[in-house]
């Protein structure tokens, strides 16, 4: 089994807004990192992010140019997971989808060597299924992290029903050397963060929809109120309408009727108003 100080070379699946982030903080803390996507285009437009993201960095006078190449250089893309071969750790931030985590796992313990854990950062599924894909199920791991990635401090380490405790304290060794701070969770349906959070955003979007308020003041009361950074809808438009429906809808399959999704959030995301990402869900953006 390795330990932090084995590792040296990161792997990253997917180069969304979550996957770029892991591969910015991973590479920011030294480590190299091997970023795959399935498309080029959408390996580049991970770069895009990570670059934006070092570069707002920059302005605040947290990284200066050197550093910002440095960590650059230390990333790698590829479409092919085959290039994970010479990875000491990987973690997985494709789409929230059951069969396509399974099937990326499944693959990953064909192409990493046996004693390599796999992480996911899923964050609502069943780490134990997910891990079942496998034959290293001691050695998967949940490690989830908040959006935006560079900037939120906490990471929730989930632990499968057959994790190692080797692998969990890796777990929150890793995070804890990409500067973060870690809390644990057994693996139920939405672990702590999002089992609190995804009834918090659908009240939220409820309100507004029965009429309560405007969406500006449900913001703004929930802001004030109770000394939040983001209001519901807001944060609902940032974190995605579509991942938000995701985790309901799974909740609400494994918790039953208290998680079920407010009917405005299913219509948004038909219609494709995802929140900032397509420029438009509760609020409009350029
Ligand atoms: N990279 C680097 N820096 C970034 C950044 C990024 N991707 N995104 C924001 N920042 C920095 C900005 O440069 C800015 O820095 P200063 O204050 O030092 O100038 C700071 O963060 C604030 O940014 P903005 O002024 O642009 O404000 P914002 O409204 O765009 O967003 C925020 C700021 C950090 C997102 C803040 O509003 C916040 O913390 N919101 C709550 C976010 C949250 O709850 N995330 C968790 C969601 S749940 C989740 O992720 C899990 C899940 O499974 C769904």
């Amino acid at each position: 089994m390795r330990d932090l100080q084995d590792i040296e070379t990161v792997g990253v699946v997917g180069a969304g807004t979550m996957g770029a982030g892991i591969a910015q903080v991973a590479a920011t803390a030294g480590y190299d990192v091997v970023m795959r996507d399935i498309e080029a285009e959408f390996v580049e437009q991970g770069f895009d992010r990570i670059e934006d993201s070092l570069d707002r960095l920059a302005e605040k006078g947290e990284v200066d140019a050197d550093e910002r190449d440095d960590v650059l250089d230390r990333i790698t893309g590829t479409t092919d997971l085959g290039d994970f071969s010479d990875s000491d750790l990987v973690v997985e931030a494709a789409v929230e989808n059951m069969d396509i985590k399974r099937d990326i796992f499944s693959e990953l313990d064909d192409e990493v060597p046996d004693d390599v854990p796999l992480a996911t950062n899923t964050s609502t599924l069943s780490i134990t299924t997910i891990a079942a894909a496998t034959d290293r199920e001691e050695r998967i791991v949940g490690l989830h992290f908040m959006n935006p990635v560079p900037v939120m401090k906490g990471v929730e380490v989930v632990v499968g029903e057959k994790t190692s405790e080797a692998v969990v304290d890796l777990a929150h060794d890793f995070a804890e050397a990409l500067g973060k701070e870690t809390w644990e969770s057994d693996d139920k349906p939405g672990f702590v963060t999002n089992r609190i959070l995804m009834p918090w955003i659908n009240e939220g979007i409820r309100a507004f929809d029965e009429g309560v308020a405007t969406k500006e003041d449900i913001d703004k009361g929930m802001k004030l109120g109770t000394n939040v950074p983001m209001g519901p809808l807001e944060l609902a438009d940032h974190i995605g309408l579509d991942i938000c429906l995701d985790a309901s809808e799974t909740l609400h399959e494994e918790l039953g009727d208290r998680y079920k999704p407010a009917y405005l959030l299913k219509r948004k995301v038909d219609a494709g108003d995802l929140g900032k990402k397509t420029g438009k869900g509760f609020y409009e953006y350029d």
